[in-house]
């Protein structure tokens, strides 16, 4: 009985939440996680500026861009809902939904090594920092050359 009890509430909230997935717009997702990306770019260019010198670099401000970083990957990943398919204006290649595992493998290894960038940039050494920079960053070429068009 006290299973039942909690099981009602518990399926309630299951379906609101996939409710309110579906009536998210297709082109509301694709500008989301456009959008989102742009701001990991962002974040993205002044941290590589630092590594190469071209900014001054300190521990704290690289600390908190990766922070950003690892808050912004989920989201730019959460706009990747299927109905956005043909959607006109995403540059999301056909084979991202046909390969939608590796897609999902490939964004979460990228979270896992910025998760690591955060940790290292806490306390860790300058060169371990420009190690763990390019190990995580270099998602964004891999999955962009299988999974962007052009
Ligand atoms: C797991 C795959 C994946 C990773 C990792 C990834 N991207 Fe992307 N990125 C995409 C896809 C797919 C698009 C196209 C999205 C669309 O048009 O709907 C995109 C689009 C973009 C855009 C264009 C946004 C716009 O306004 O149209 C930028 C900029 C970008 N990514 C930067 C980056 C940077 C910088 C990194 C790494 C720090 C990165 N991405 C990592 C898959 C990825």
């Amino acid at each position: 009985m006290t299973r039942f009890f909690l099981l009602v509430p518990l399926l309630c909230m299951l379906s609101l939440s996939l409710q309110a997935r579906e009536l998210i717009k297709p082109e509301d997702a694709v500008e989301y996680r456009q959008a989102a990306f742009q701001v990991i770019r962002f974040q993205f260019g002044a941290m590589a500026q630092m590594i190469r010198g071209e900014r001054e670099f300190t521990n704290e401000e690289f600390l908190q861009r990766s922070q950003a970083l690892y808050t912004l990957i989920p989201l730019a990943h959460e706009g990747f809902i299927e109905t956005t398919r043909n959607e006109s204006g995403s540059r999301a290649a056909d084979r991202l939904w046909d390969e939608r595992e590796r897609f999902d493998q490939i964004m979460a290894r990228f979270e896992s090594d910025t998760a690591e960038l955060v940790e290292v940039a806490a306390d860790g050494s300058q060169r371990q920092v420009r190690n763990q920079f390019r190990q995580a960053m270099r998602h964004c070429k891999a999955c962009h050359d299988q999974y962007r068009m052009d």
